[in-house]
């Protein structure tokens, strides 16, 4: 356990200021927000949308294009209701619910007060509010004993709504991998060790969800299964991806001592897992997952072949063996880590006596790759320039064309959205054919020629590329 005293400062002091950045630049608003909102889902706004995207598309990179040890998934949402009982989940997917007896809010024990330190074995104890003399936070009032509350989302599948027409929103889309890796090996020939990967949204039906998009009921996981032989092959493939996944992190901006990585106590051991360790991020509200690496055994393989009596064996030809191989498993949250690369990116500095914010994102998350600002938007000539090189440079990259301010101004405003350049065009360019190029971070200038601009841009995004 990290001491107060030798903790590590969070990027940003107060998630207030990150969330209300968040509204006023548009990158994520609350759902339904004219009709009250509703708690714990959230909507990515023009910004949002495209540093999520881009989050996904870094990770499918890392974890598809670049491997070929690795292809892709796009499973369903809703899945046989039977995958849930033999996953483990209609049983086990449950936090400990307490619920006030006066107030009737309701809370999850571990998060309450007092009980942020408790183990696995201690949130079970039907007498452990009594023991340690908790009480609602809220106005004092006695606590139940806590109960299991399953997490997931249920509705009913055709006209009828009975027992028989319940499915599940999936609370995880390892499900979805797991159910198709006969189809999945046998289809793309793969041979062991080989991984499945999917991004796809899961459901949760939280009892506390909050500090905005680190824990909400509708998000996106990016998942990899991958598939070893037994026992210490899955011990070595653990080891190795744990390092990577927190390493990719590292490699798109994310400061290496703001992260660190914990073990699950055995008790607090989900169902499946033999081994977990997570890849923390100090958040503003302290350390918290970010992403977690399970080493799921062969749990899975064997509870669905055994459910439906299908054959998961996988074949080895060299070795001429039959086993049902073991799953190492990554399992990140795409909002999540869209969360942390945003507040690990915000910085206040001071420039020439002014303050500036600015979003310091890896070029290749960044939502807006460049930004084109006549100098005098006055001046047709000098606009039609602009207007032709940003509709050039959007073919290739985000790119956004802005007047609506003096130039001092729109560039403190792509600071404060991330924006790597901004390129300026001025009277001279009518002349000289030539543009200026500035870069968020140094703040340095340097004239371009207008066709060399595009060229620039791209190979800068390919020099910082990991
Ligand atoms: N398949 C294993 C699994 O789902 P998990 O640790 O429960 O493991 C993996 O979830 C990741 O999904 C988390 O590390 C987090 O990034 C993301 N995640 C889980 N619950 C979430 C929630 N309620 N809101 C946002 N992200 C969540």
């Amino acid at each position: 356990m990290t001491s107060l005293s030798d903790d590590v400062a969070p990027a940003v002091a107060a998630l207030d200021t990150i969330v209300s950045l968040g509204k006023r630049r548009g990158f994520f608003f609350p759902s339904s927000e004219i009709y009250g909102g509703i708690n714990a889902v959230w909507d990515y706004g023009p910004l949002g949308v495209e540093l999520k995207n881009n989050v996904k598309r870094a990770w499918w990179r890392a974890m598809v294009q670049e491997r070929d040890d690795i292809v892709g998934l796009d499973a369903g949402i809703l899945m046989h209701p039977q995958v849930w009982v033999t996953s483990g989940h209609v049983a086990s997917f449950s936090d400990p619910l307490v619920e006030c007896a006066t107030c009737k809010r309701r809370y999850r024990l571990d998060e309450l007060p007092g009980g942020e330190d408790l183990t696995a074995t201690e949130l079970r104890d039907e007498r452990i509010v009594e023991r340690l003399g908790l009480v609602c936070p809220n106005d004092g009032g006695p606590l139940s004993p806590p109960r299991r509350f399953n997490l997931m989302f249920t509705s009913h599948m055709g006209p009828v709504e009975d027992e028989g027409s319940i499915v599940y929103f999936r609370p995880e889309t390892a499900q979805g991998s797991y159910v198709n890796f006969r189809n999945v090996q046998q289809s793309s020939r793969r041979k062991i060790p080989f991984g499945i990967a999917q991004i796809g949204k899961s459901f949760r039906n939280e009892i506390s969800p909050g500090n905005s998009l680190f824990r909400t009921r509708e998000f996106e996981q990016m998942e990899m299964q991958y598939f070893v032989r037994p026992g210490d092959a899955a011990s070595a493939a653990f080891e190795e991806w744990l390092p990577r996944r927190r390493a990719w992190y590292e490699a798109y901006g994310v400061a290496p001592e703001r992260l660190r990585t914990r073990e699950h106590a055995p008790d607090e051991l989900a169902h499946y897992a033999k081994k977990a360790v997570d890849v923390e991020y100090r958040f503003p509200f302290g350390w918290k997952e970010l992403e977690g690496v399970h080493n799921r055994g062969d749990f899975d393989l064997g509870s669905h072949a055994r459910a439906t009596g299908e054959n998961l064996e996988y074949f080895d030809p060299v070795t001429e063996e039959h086993f049902i191989p073991w799953i190492v498993e990554t399992a990140a949250g795409a909002d999540r880590a869209a969360f942390t690369f945003l507040i690990d990116a915000c910085r206040e500095e001071e420039v020439r006596g002014e303050k500036r914010v600015v979003l310091g994102f890896h070029p290749e998350l960044a939502p807006y790759k460049v930004a084109v600002l006549p100098l005098l938007k006055k001046r047709a000539d000098v606009v039609e320039i602009a207007r032709r090189l940003r509709d050039d440079l959007a073919r290739d990259v985000m790119a956004v064309y802005d007047d609506t301010a003096a130039i001092g101004k729109l560039y403190r405003r792509q600071d404060e959205i991330g924006t790597p350049w901004c390129v300026t065009v001025d009277v001279e360019s009518l002349e000289d054919g030539a543009v200026t190029v500035r870069d968020r971070d140094s703040m340095m200038q340097e004239r371009v020629p207008v066709e060399g601009v595009k060229r620039l841009i791209l190979d800068r995004l390919a020099e910082a590329r990991p």
